[in-house]
């Protein structure tokens, strides 16, 4: 099955609408492309639950800090449309930034506290910029379901904070992170890494590990865990941004760990980012 290609915001209204009156429920699976098998597994997911799954297709400008980043973002819409199709997904909308931004974007969504730790410290306005496009998403599409990764475990919290507070009528799903046979989280980053970078980059997911064992076998002092991961990492090669404990929700600092945790990081191998996660339960 191939999926239809949407490029302007009045026909993927029309086609979504098409469909709602023939009383299908609509699934909104947002990307900015470049899929693979994680993507992937978020759209199966929406095609099973939904009767009709939007993947979208848009690199957001406004949440990337780093021009350079932004111009090397990876662009393969026809190999991700093929996917999509592939996957069960009726329609890809993939608007260009004239479309998304016909004029300066003046207004803007910001979730105070929940983005302010881990990436949002490191990537200043990035949240900010998300949630916007995502709320843009939301109104254009006005899905049933909309399905994030587990993988960007802070994204995840700061959209759900967002559609609770501004009463945003979907359900939103989030989706275990899919990974390399190895254990490495999939992203669209892991193709710039070297050989030899390839190789240390399991051991990320491997120390997170780690620091589940440290919990359930009864550590509750984050700064031991994080000392203990931190040390690792960096005997592994790896260059740690950050390494935080925090509750997965507001995502803010634990003094104790005493509930789930997220046990979240970003490296950098080379001049590749790469982050993961772990959610760490203590012994009862
Ligand atoms: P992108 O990085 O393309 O990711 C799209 C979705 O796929 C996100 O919800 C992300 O968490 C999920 N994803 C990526 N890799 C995954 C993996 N290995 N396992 C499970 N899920 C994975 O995240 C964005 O785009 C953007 O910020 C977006 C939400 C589209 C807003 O522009």
């Amino acid at each position: 099955m191939t999926a239809r290609i949407v490029h302007s915001i009045e026909e993927l209204r029309a086609a979504v609408a098409a469909r709602r009156s023939a009383g299908a429920s609509i699934g909104l699976v947002p990307t900015m492309g470049a899929l693979h098998a994680g993507h992937r597994r978020l759209i199966e997911q929406s095609v099973r639950e939904t009767a009709c799954t939007v993947v979208s297709v848009f690199v957001n400008p406004i949440q990337f800090n780093d021009a350079g980043d932004y111009d090397k973002y990876p662009r393969t819409l026809d190999e991700d449309a093929r996917l999509c199709g592939e996957a069960g997904a009726e329609i890809v909308f993939a608007p260009s930034n004239a479309e998304m931004y016909p004029q300066p974007q003046l207004s803007f969504v910001e979730v105070a506290g929940v983005s302010e730790r881990l990436c949002g410290a490191f990537r200043p306005g990035h949240f900010r910029g998300v949630a916007t496009v995502v709320l843009k998403l939301f109104n254009i599409v006005q899905p049933d379901l909309a399905y994030f990764g587990e993988k960007d475990a802070q994204q995840l919290a700061v959209l759900r904070r967002m559609a609770r507070d501004l009463n945003v009528p979907v359900h939103i799903v989030g989706v275990p992170i899919v990974r390399e046979p190895d254990g490495l989280a999939m992203s669209s980053r892991n193709r710039h890494l070297s050989a030899e970078e390839r190789r240390v980059a399991p051991s990320i997911y491997r120390t997170l590990l780690r620091a589940q064992a440290l919990v359930a076998a009864g550590v509750f002092d984050p700064g031991q865990v994080s000392r203990e991961v931190v040390s690792e990492m960096e005997r592994q090669g790896l260059r740690v941004e950050y390494l935080e404990i925090v509750d997965p929700h507001s995502i803010q600092p634990v003094e104790r760990i005493v509930h789930t945790v997220l046990v979240a990081t970003a490296v950098w191998l080379g001049s590749t980012r790469l982050i993961d996660n772990v959610v760490c339960t203590p012994a009862s």
